[in-house]
């Protein structure tokens, strides 16, 4: 793989590959451009054609053009390679050792399911009621159907086994593309189909849905080498472009939703399986932004939902709204069908996820009662406990108190009581404190290896990846390089006092979490306790 990976690199250059994505300018031997995750303010995202890497000192993120494709992308290496070598014209499978056969097969079923697809495609022209549905029930115009590669699977025999298996695929081939029953048999028949597309745009499966009222409402494809349901987020490869030009992007609960979206001019919209967002799902598409707005109906199922996607927002930085202005509509097609300028201004005027929990509870609960009040505040304070900003977290634990009536501090006294709430802050600032001093540590070893006599003093382990420290000279040359030596000097020992300061903040939170596992046995606590001190005091 490593051969196949130099072979890409020697082939396409970085600011060609990142030039798709930002528009870069020339700033002497490097590129710059604004970062693709960040607020900044000034371009601070730099690419480096001799050195073929790029480094955003916004973000803190660099590296070589597999982990751009990765990040911007939000998809895995080995989906970035094979993006990548289809860009260079290099042929994967020339490279590949004991995983050949694995992606020998892989590439049986995207031939499968690509042909499968026109076959569903071409069965939709020629059936009058399927085509009424789509296009008048539905209201679906062409290029939505075009776009979105609606279809039909023919209820008739098994006419995709059959027309599949004469165009040479094994039913062993189709079993695993996951378009056979348990029979082996069609898994779908009589059912509009509607293609998952992954972020190549390739189809890797489908969920289809019955024309009528029968059950299951939808089938979906099963899990299988391509197509992964914690993972996979529908819409996304139509939606990317949007998300990233216009900085947000909308998550709906159904299918349905996001082709009705599109079609209304709100092309920033995904869907993750009905509610059933997983972190996977809200890290691929943080890579992308940071504004993320869901539009789950209201009902239970939705709150519960909006509650999880909350608790994991905190932790990747995401600003979680809710989109919740549906004019009495139950879900977002019904209001587009309604007036899709109706769904354009939701889109716009979304709130804060905590507000709109909280709206929820209130209107659920009773709040003039005892055991409203509890459940209420029970609700509030374990959200609450999340934020990380100590100011949002002010904030909200003053509207409960003041919705409660009670003090602050009864409020506050009652999240102490809970040790799981601790816990997981204690790692959060884990994360944190890991971050910076990864930066003051970027910092410091690329003065000690580019910065000549001013970077003797330092004393650090050389890195041994080639990527990492063409990165470390692109950050010495572009934040101390041009520094005089004095200043450089006073810039390294600022540097290292900070990086001690955070390193013994590190060891120290280490201790803490150490000794809240350590609760019940007095012992260690107390060894653990004078390790803290020792460190307090050096
Ligand atoms: P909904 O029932 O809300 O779907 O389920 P919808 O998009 O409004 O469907 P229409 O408008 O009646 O066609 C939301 C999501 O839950 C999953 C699907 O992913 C669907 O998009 N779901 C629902 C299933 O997987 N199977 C089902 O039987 C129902
Ligand atoms: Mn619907």
């Amino acid at each position: 793989m490593n051969d196949a990976k130099e072979e890409i690199k020697a082939r396409l250059s970085v600011e060609d590959v990142v030039g798709q994505y930002i528009e870069l300018k020339r700033a002497g031997r490097t590129f710059k451009g604004r970062s693709p995750w960040g607020v900044d303010k000034t371009p601070s995202f730099m690419v480096s054609p001799e050195k073929g890497i790029w480094h955003d000192f916004s973000a803190n993120k660099g590296g070589d053009i597999f982990s751009f494709v990765m990040e911007v992308e939000g998809i895995s290496f080995p989906e970035a390679l094979e993006k990548l070598a289809a860009q260079a014209g290099v042929e994967l499978k020339k490279y590949s050792g004991g995983d050949a056969k694995i992606s020998r097969k892989k590439a049986r079923m995207r031939e499968a399911l690509e042909l499968a697809t026109k076959y569903y495609q071409v069965a939709l022209t020629k059936n009058k009621p399927v085509c009424e549905y789509v296009f008048y029930k539905r209201n679906m115009n062409r290029e939505t159907v075009k776009e979105f590669r609606i279809g039909y699977s023919p209820k008739v025999g098994d006419a995709l086994l059959k027309f599949l298996r004469g165009r040479g695929y094994s039913v062993d081939e189709l079993d695993s593309a996951g378009l056979l029953n348990r029979f082996g048999r069609d898994l779908f028949k009589g059912r509009m189909m509607v293609p998952f597309i992954d972020t190549n745009g390739q189809v890797i499966g489908y969920t289809a849905r019955v024309l009528d009222k029968s059950e299951p409402k939808y089938l979906n494809t099963p899990d299988t080498l391509l197509f992964n349901k914690s993972r996979y987020i529908f819409g996304f490869y139509q939606a990317k472009e949007a998300i990233r030009r216009d900085g947000f992007v909308v998550i709906v609960e159904g299918n349905m939703d996001v082709i009705s979206s599109h079609q209304a001019g709100v092309k920033q919209t995904v869907a993750t399986s009905g509610t059933a967002m997983t972190e996977q799902h809200l890290k691929i598409l943080s890579r992308l932004t940071n504004d993320v707005r869901l539009a789950y109906d209201g009902d239970d199922a939705g709150v519960k939902a909006t509650e999880r996607a909350i608790n994991m927002a905190g932790d990747l930085g995401i600003n979680l709204t809710v989109i919740s202005d549906y004019h009495g509509a139950k879900d977002p097609d019904e209001l587009i069908q309604q007036d899709p300028k109706l769904w354009r201004e939701a889109v716009q005027s979304s709130k804060p996820a905590m507000d709109w929990l909280l709206e929820k509870y209130e209107e659920k609960l009773d709040l003039l009662s005892a055991q409203g009040k509890k459940e209420y505040s029970d609700m509030a304070m374990k959200m609450i406990g999340n934020i990380a900003d100590p100011v949002v977290r002010k904030h909200y634990e003053q509207l409960v108190a003041k919705r409660l009536d009670v003090s602050v501090e009864d409020l506050v006294a009652k999240r102490v009581e809970k040790g799981n709430v601790k816990k997981l802050k204690q790692v959060k600032t884990q994360a944190q404190n890991a971050k910076k001093v990864k930066i003051l540590e970027d910092a410091l070893l690329s003065i000690m290896m580019f910065g000549g006599e001013v970077g003797e003093g330092i004393n650090l382990e050389v890195p041994e990846d080639e990527t990492k420290l063409q990165e470390l000279e692109l950050i010495y040359e572009t934040k101390y390089k041009t520094m005089a030596a004095t200043e450089l000097k006073g810039e390294v020992k600022e540097l290292l006092r900070s990086y001690q300061v955070e390193l013994k903040q590190q060891k120290i939170e280490e201790l803490t979490s150490k000794l809240a596992e350590f609760e019940d046995d007095e012992e260690k606590s107390a060894d653990i306790l004078r390790e803290i001190q020792k460190i307090q005091k050096g």
